[in-house]
């Protein structure tokens, strides 16, 4: 459906025309004085220089010539030069009426449809997923789901950490505790056990520990770097304890994720990329890109107009191990090879930035990727505790995630069960859910670049910015729905009329920018503008509820139209909590 400010900015165009100016400058936006218009236009200022007249006198000519008392109730010119204007009731219902008739509520898919590699999650294996990856996985899954909306091939990619050197220090580690083990023995040629010799809680035990000792222990340190390099060529006993590792982990991180409702299309991993390598290093080598400085293997990636130092890409370090970079690398060249995508978008904490700056142009500089292949970058900011520090648990320990949802999750039961609305075997399914909007709009409703403060008090507040309030005011609707359903009540023989109140025809306005504001937040990939959406049509439909009898209202015909808003406006909540991630219960 065309939208509704392309519509209005028509109508102002014919009206530049006929007047005698450019229709180019009859840009229109939402107004951003509401109580003054709904939409305005400031072109008749920028035609000020072109036609050497007064804006105001311009913003006259062209406020007379608008003639369609149809799409526009008024159009008024005020000093300096401003338009103002207001949109035609029975347009807007007749707007929302079609919305309400069609099943993807006005948001076309997208003209040209693009295939989307989502780098997002990003878990180590073998270490706790903890809160440093929550940004990840909530932001990535929202920008996912968004796109797929809007009609595009979006593939998401857990890109598992397997083949750093928390592998070698879990081998490394395992061998001090176990040498007898028959892994660590190289003469050893028989099959190795099929059970793991650890199990989820050992490994999460085993890491912290091994990590510490190693930097204390230089001769420590080494060992886990050859246990690393080691595995990288393929030993046969790290092999098998990798798959053991993967295997036991693999499924932690699956249970964990589920929880958050965050799903994968691929479970990919750094290792994949592994056989890549080789060939891709020859070719930058034949190439001329990649040449040998003290011993490692190099490109440089620094441009004359860099302000900051961009230090050259690494491929091999002096011993021949890979690093980072060139597992990145090779990733992007098997994507290329199995996805063919038009974009590869990373998800990371915002401090990886040069690692992926250097990664960019290298893939770029050689080649790797071909020249109309994006390559994006979301970093994102750092979740801090109310300290403003990173956020800790109350023993200053890093916060394991099913932790912290789990505390989430009792303080949303606590407020449930006060409410008392919901009988108590439902409370604890319902805590689960709202906890989860909690959690998730607490971090989508900030722009994703920036730090924000975890703040469990605030997120799990039903009033003010959140997720429950934003679900309690969906269940409302819901409940409100139910009653008249209930007296027998039919929706399906009513339609949308005019609105009759300011705050009807606000909540009629916010709702039509729709499909607008969804590819808006696409093209930015800023899941926070889904949520200021929400909230703002949240207060509108409040506003709008404590002002109108709506059960108890005599005329049918009205009765129905109200209802049928507040239909759609449900509908409108729950394609949008959708796309952040998120449900709504059924009562609360
Ligand atoms: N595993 C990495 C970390 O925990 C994040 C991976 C991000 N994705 C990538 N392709 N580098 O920091």
């Amino acid at each position: 459906m065309k939208k509704i400010i392309e519509k209005i900015t028509e109508e102002m165009e014919k009206a530049f025309e006929k007047a005698g100016y450019d229709p180019s400058y009859a840009r229109v936006t939402v107004s951003n004085r509401p109580d003054l218009c709904e939409y305005q236009c400031n072109g008749a200022m920028a035609a000020k220089k072109a036609y050497q007249k007064a804006p105001l006198q311009i913003a006259e000519e062209v406020a007379a010539a608008v003639d369609s008392a149809e799409i526009l109730e008024e159009v008024t010119a005020v000093k300096p030069g401003f338009i103002n204007i207001k949109v035609a009731k029975p347009f807007l219902a007749d707007y929302l009426q079609q919305m309400y008739g069609d099943s993807r509520l006005s948001v076309d898919e997208a003209a040209e449809k693009k295939t989307v590699i989502i780098d997002y999650g990003g878990p180590n294996v073998a270490k706790p997923l903890h809160v440093g990856h929550l940004r990840s996985a909530i932001i990535g899954e929202s920008i996912k789901r968004t796109g797929r909306f809007l009609g595009h091939k979006m593939i998401g990619d857990v890109h598992l950490g397997d083949w750093g050197l928390q592998m070698g220090l879990i081998i490394t580690e395992l061998r001090e505790r176990k040498p007898e083990l028959s892994y660590f023995d190289e003469s050893y040629e028989g099959d190795y056990p099929k059970e793991a010799p650890f199990t989820i809680s050992e490994l999460e035990e085993i890491y912290p520990a091994a990590s510490a000792r190693s930097k204390e222990d230089e001769a420590y340190r080494e060992k886990a770097l050859t246990a690393t390099h080691e595995l990288q060529q393929g030993r046969r006993g790290y092999m098998a304890l990798w798959n053991h590792i993967m295997n036991v982990s693999v499924s932690d991180l699956k249970a964990n994720y589920k929880k958050l409702d965050v799903e994968f299309d691929l479970w990919k991993k750094e290792s994949d990329a592994q056989p890549y390598i080789p060939d891709m290093i020859q070719k930058m080598k034949d190439e001329g890109f990649a040449y040998e400085d003290q011993g490692a293997l190099i490109v440089d990636v620094k441009e004359e107009t860099d302000t900051k130092e961009v230090p050259p890409c690494m491929l091999l370090k002096s011993d021949g191990a890979s690093l980072y970079t060139t597992t990145d690398l090779a990733t992007i060249v098997e994507r290329m090879k199995l996805f063919h995508p038009d974009e590869i978008l990373y998800v990371v904490d915002k401090r990886q930035e040069m690692h992926f700056i250097q990664v960019f142009r290298c893939a770029r500089k050689t080649g790797l990727v071909n020249e109309d292949t994006k390559l994006s970058f979301l970093g994102f900011g750092t979740m801090n505790g109310k300290d403003g520090k990173p956020f800790k648990t109350r023993d200053g320990g890093v916060m394991r995630l099913e932790n912290l949802i789990r505390e989430i999750d009792q303080e949303m039961y606590k407020k449930i069960v006060e409410n008392r609305s919901v009988k108590d075997t439902d409370a604890e399914k319902t805590a689960e859910i709202v906890g989860l909007s909690a959690i998730k709009y607490g971090d989508l409703s900030n722009q994703a670049s920036k730090d924000y403060v975890f703040d469990i008090e605030r997120f799990t507040s039903f009033e003010g910015n959140t997720g429950p309030y934003i679900l309690y005011t969906i269940v409302r609707i819901k409940s409100i729905l139910e009653r008249f359903r209930q007296e027998g009540g039919v929706l399906e023989v009513g339609r949308l009329l005019s609105p009759v109140s300011d705050s009807e025809k606000s909540l009629m306005l916010e709702t039509a920018r729709f499909n607008g504001m969804v590819e808006n937040a696409f093209e930015e990939k800023a899941p926070h503008k889904i949520c200021s959406y929400i909230y703002e049509l949240s207060n509108d439909f409040n506003r709008f509820y404590h002002e109108t009898k709506i059960l108890t209202e005599e005329n049918q015909e009205q009765k129905l139209s109200w209802l049928i808003l507040l239909d759609l406006v449900r509908k409108v909540l729950e394609q949008s909590i959708d796309l952040l991630g998120f449900s709504a219960p059924e009562r609360m």
